[in-house]
C-alpha cells in the first residue's frame, strides 16, 4: 500500500538558516577538530545530527507552556502529565526527569551493583554509559539480522530470544537487576521491533523473575511499523498498539525529545509501587522533587501535550513517510543505506561506502566529515568511535557489527527539498569518494568519546 506524504500540519512559525561557503566550512571543521558535535548549529545548513529534542512543537504544546504550575510540589503539570502516561503507556507511577538518560541514571543508581549485567536488544549510549559508569556490564543481544544492512525483513530490531534465554542462564538470574528492550532499536539503524517479539522478551524475563523495563523513546513509530507491518494490527489504533506494547513490561525509560515531540524532558514510568519508591530516592537527591524532577512545570505540560500529539495515526504515517523518502534519496544519490529505513532516521553504511577505510580509521566519521564540508549537512557516525568499548570481564575491544552515519531527522522541522538537498550533496560525496580519507583519534575521553573526541586525517 502506497504511504501518503502529505503533512498533517502546516508552517506557522519559521527560524531562518543560512547557507555557508565551502571555504568557511572547511575552517569550521578543522576548528571543531573534525568532531560534528563540536560544530556551532548556525554553521550547519541541514541539521540530521539527532531527532532529540529537535522537533517542532505545536502550537497545542507552546499553549500549554503558558499554564504551566511551577509549584515545587504537587504541581497541576505533574498530575496532566501523569494522567498522559497512564492513558497512553498504562503505567500509574511517573516520575519526571530532565531528560532519558536521568531515567536511566536514577533507575541504575537504585538497583544495578557492580558487576551485574543488563541485556538489552541494543543499549544506546547513554544507556551503556550509565551502566559502565556503575560498574555494571552492558549486553546487546540483536537479532543476527539486524547485523545485515541489505536484508529486507520487517521486524530487524528485534531480540534474540533463544540467545537471550542461554544467556540468562549462563549469567544467573540473580546477576541481572533488569532487563531491557529499545523500541524502536536506534543503535541498530532505528528497527522496529514486533508486537511477538515484545511478547516473547517479556515472557523470558517473567520466568526468570527479572523486572522488564522498555526504552520506549520512539514507541510510537514502533506502534505504527506494527500497525503497517504485523499481521492483526492493521485496523487497531496506535493508542491500543502502544498501551499493548507497554501491557508487558514493567516499566520504561523514556526520552519525551523523541516521540513526545518535546526539546527537554523526560521520564521513568514504573507499575511497581516498591521500586517506584526506591528510585524516587534517587531522583530527588539527583534530579528533582518527584512532582518535577529537573523540569518546569511548563516543560511537563508539554509532555503531556506532546505524548498524545506524537501518538497520531497521519502524524506518523507522515513521518514514516518523510524517513523513507529520504532513504530513497541517498540510494539514488549512490550511498548504499540500511534496508529498510527506520523509524526517525536513515542508515548510511559508511562502511560500504568507504571500503578502503578500516573500522579503527572511522569511516564513519570521514562520511559524515564529507557530507559536512560539501554542503553543510550534519549528518553523525554510529560505529567504532560511538561503539567500540573495552569488554569490563575480559579487556578485550567490542566492536559494533557495522559502521554507520545516521541521518536522525528532527520531527515537523524540514521539508522534502532539504531531504532533496542532502541527496544532491551526497552524491558530490560519493563521486569523490575514493580519494577520502581516514581519521585518527588525537584526544578523547574514556566514557561516551564521540561527543568530545579530537581528531586528524590520516595523512
Ligand atoms: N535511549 C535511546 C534509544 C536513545 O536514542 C536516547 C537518546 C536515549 C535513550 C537517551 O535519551 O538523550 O533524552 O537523554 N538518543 C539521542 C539520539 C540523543 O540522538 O539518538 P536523552
Amino acid at each position: 500500500m502506497p504511504i501518503p506524504f502529505l503533512e498533517p500540519f502546516r508552517i506557522k512559525m519559521v527560524e531562518p538558516i543560512r547557507m555557508t561557503t565551502r571555504e568557511e566550512r572547511t575552517k569550521t571543521l578543522a576548528e571543531a577538530s573534525l568532531n560534528v558535535f563540536r560544530i556551532r548549529g548556525e554553521d550547519v545548513y541541514v541539521d540530521m545530527l539527532t531527532d532529540s529534542g529537535t522537533g517542532a512543537m505545536s502550537d497545542s504544546q507552546w499553549g500549554r507552556l503558558m499554564v504551566g504550575d511551577e509549584s515545587y510540589a504537587g504541581a497541576k503539570s505533574f498530575f496532566r502529565l501523569k494522567e498522559a502516561v497512564e492513558d497512553v503507556m498504562g503505567f500509574p507511577f511517573v516520575l519526571p526527569t530532565h531528560q532519558g538518560r536521568g531515567a536511566e541514571s536514577v533507575l541504575f543508581q537504585a538497583i544495578l551493583k557492580p558487576g551485574q549485567v543488563v541485556p538489552n536488544n541494543r543499549h544506546f549510549d547513554t544507556t551503556q554509559g550509565n551502566i559502565l559508569e556503575l560498574g555494571g556490564r552492558p549486553v546487546d543481544l540483536a537479532v543476527k539480522e539486524s547485523g545485515d544492512p541489505q536484508l529486507d525483513a520487517p521486524f530487524k530490531g528485534n531480540m534474540d530470544i533463544e540467545r537471550l534465554k542461554s544467556f540468562i542462564e549462563e549469567v544467573g538470574p540473580e546477576n541481572i537487576p533488569v532487563g531491557m528492550l529499545t523500541i524502536t532499536n536506534n543503535s541498530a539503524a532505528g528497527q522496529p521491533v514486533s508486537m511477538a517479539n515484545i511478547r516473547a522478551t517479556a515472557k523470558v524475563y517473567r520466568s526468570f523473575g527479572i523486572p522488564f523495563i522498555i526504552d520506549a523513546c520512539r514507541f510510537a513509530e514502533n506502534a505504527m511499523f506494527i500497525k503497517m507491518r504485523e499481521p492483526g494490527y492493521a485496523d487497531k489504533s496506535i493508542i491500543e498498539i502502544a498501551r499493548e506494547e507497554f501491557s508487558y513490561a514493567d516499566g520504561c525509560t523514556m526520552s519525551a525529545k523523541k516521540d513526545a515531540i518535546v526539546n527537554i524532558g523526560g521520564f521513568l514510568a514504573l507499575r511497581d509501587h516498591g521500586l517506584y519508591e526506591q528510585v524516587a530516592e534517587k531522583l530527588i537527591l539527583h534530579e528533582g522533587y518527584i512532582t518535577y524532577g529537573g523540569l518546569a512545570g511548563r516543560d511537563l505540560e508539554a509532555v503531556a501535550q506532546g505524548l498524545r500529539e506524537g501518538v497520531d495515526e497521519d502524524y506518523l504515517r507522515y513521518r514514516l513517510a518523510h524517513t523513507r523518502y529520504l532513504g530513497e534519496v541517498l540510494q539514488a544519490a549512490g550511498i548504499p543505506v540500511y534496508q529498510p529505513t527506520g523509524g526517525h532516521a536513515v542508515y548510511a553504511d559508511a562502511g560500504a561506502c568507504l571500503p578502503h577505510i578500516p573500522p579503527e580509521q572511522f569511516p564513519g566519521v570521514a562520511l559524515a566529515d564529507m557530507l559536512y564540508l560539501e554542503g553543510g549537512v550534519r549528518a553523525c557516525e554510529i560505529g567504532s568511535l560511538m561503539f567500540s568499548h573495552p569488554d569490563p570481564a575480559t579487556g578485550k575491544m567490542i566492536t559494533p557489527p557495522l559502521e554507520l552515519v545516521r541521518f536522525a531527522i528532527p520531527r515537523r522541522v524540514y521539508t522534502r527539498s532539504h531531504l532533496e538537498y542532502i541527496g544532491d550533496v551526497a552524491a558530490e560525496v560519493v563521486k569523490n569518494a575514493g580519494s577520502v580519507r581516514g581519521v585518527k583519534i588525537v584526544e578523547a575521553p574514556k566514557l561516551l568519546r564521540h561527543f568530545l573526541a579530537k581528531m586528524d586525517w590520516i595523512k
